[in-house]
């Protein structure tokens, strides 16, 4: 009998809506019962075979069962929709009495603090703060600064050549000539800047790192005024005692030269591998300026003299905080730079 055989599937569709979980669960009940090779659709296919009277009541119960299951179907997608929506809102959730979260500062960079602190002293001493090009001729770099190009010492540092004959500058001494074409005599003036040398990379040496140079020119400068600012310098920095030791060092823009070594404040002088198990770091190298690089300065070696300097800064910023290892300085580890 067609009736029952409705009744049945008809009962059949609506249980499994009831128990469909998911929306695509849903399409594949409408497709299994209502689509074109559905049940219901094979029932309406025999309607042909009835006769006038029978095919009439079936027509009417297959309209009837028809309309019933679609809006079973509409109604069980609505509550899904619903609950989607409860979901939505239940993760979207939002308490906007809730104070906002704090924000978290950014901090000065280890090597940026101790820089403006010398500065300032600097500045509070009479001194201006100079800046020269990183990529740096070679007359700037070497010629100027008394070491034609067969000297030997050009070989002291690992140069990067760039084309056309320039350097990447291998120290901040280039910039004392550029400060005494620019600025004359008297002169006092410091230059903080990056530097480049083609080096094996360790714990104490990088390939780029930062130097400070200072020049004071005047009349009958001596090495006593030389040693005085560098101690004010290493005591403004450290706050304390720090034991240095000054040697004889070679360095063809300055006569005679010297080496300020400071004890290592990493191992306090027990030998690590940041003072490669001396004891002593090499910080400040320093001397009266040579007369020929007055004189290639543009300033009378006969009227003037001076002293240089050329600080170790990066190495200065490890002794001050204690940094065991020059690389974690550029590492750019968030980890390492909050601490400052
Ligand atoms: C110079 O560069 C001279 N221009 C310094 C100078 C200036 C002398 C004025 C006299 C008058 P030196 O090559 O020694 O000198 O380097 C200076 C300082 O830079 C060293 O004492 C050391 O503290 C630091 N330094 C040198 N090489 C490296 C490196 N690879 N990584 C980190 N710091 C370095």
């Amino acid at each position: 009998m067609p009736e029952d055989r409705l009744n049945a599937l008809a009962e059949k569709a609506k249980d499994l809506i009831r128990k469909a979980q998911d929306s695509e669960r849903l399409e594949a009940v409408r497709v299994e019962f209502l689509g074109r090779k559905g049940e219901i659709s094979q029932v309406s296919k025999q309607m042909g075979k009835l006769a006038g009277e029978e095919r009439a009541r079936i027509g009417k119960m297959l309209n009837t069962v028809k309309r019933g299951l679609e809006e079973a179907l509409e109604a069980r997608k609505r509550e899904f929709e619903s609950g989607l929506l409860e979901a939505r809102l239940e993760s979207e959730w939002l308490d906007l009495t809730l104070p906002a979260p704090g924000t978290r500062p950014g901090s000065l960079h280890p090597l940026t603090k101790i820089q403006a602190e010398i500065e300032d002293l600097f500045v509070s001493m009479g001194f201006s703060v100079q800046s020269g090009p990183e990529v740096e001729t070679e007359y700037h770099n070497f010629d100027a600064l008394n070491m034609p190009a067969d000297h030997p010492a050009r070989d002291m540092q690992d140069t990067f050549w760039l084309e056309g004959g320039n350097v990447l500058r291998t120290h901040t001494s280039p910039v004392q000539v550029r400060g005494m074409k620019r600025l004359g005599a008297p002169l006092r003036m410091i230059a903080p800047g990056r530097v480049f040398r083609n080096e094996e990379v360790d714990a104490s040496h990088e390939h780029t790192f930062y130097q400070l140079e200072g020049m004071m020119i005047d009349r009958n400068v001596s090495i006593g005024n030389l040693v005085y600012f560098m101690k004010t310098l290493l005591s403004s920095i450290f706050h304390r005692d720090v034991t240095v030791r000054l040697r004889p060092g070679y360095f063809p823009f300055v006569e005679p030269g010297f080496e300020l070594d400071i004890h290592c404040l990493i191992c306090d002088g027990e030998g690590c591998p940041v003072c490669k198990q001396s004891g002593w770091v090499e910080l400040l190298p320093c001397g009266l300026v040579h007369p020929n690089v007055l004189r290639m300065g543009g300033i009378d070696p006969e009227e003037w003299n001076g002293f240089a300097f050329g600080l170790g800064l990066t190495r200065l910023v490890m002794m001050r905080y204690g940094i065991d290892d020059i690389r974690l300085l550029q590492s750019g580890d968030l980890r390492f730079l909050t601490q400052f």
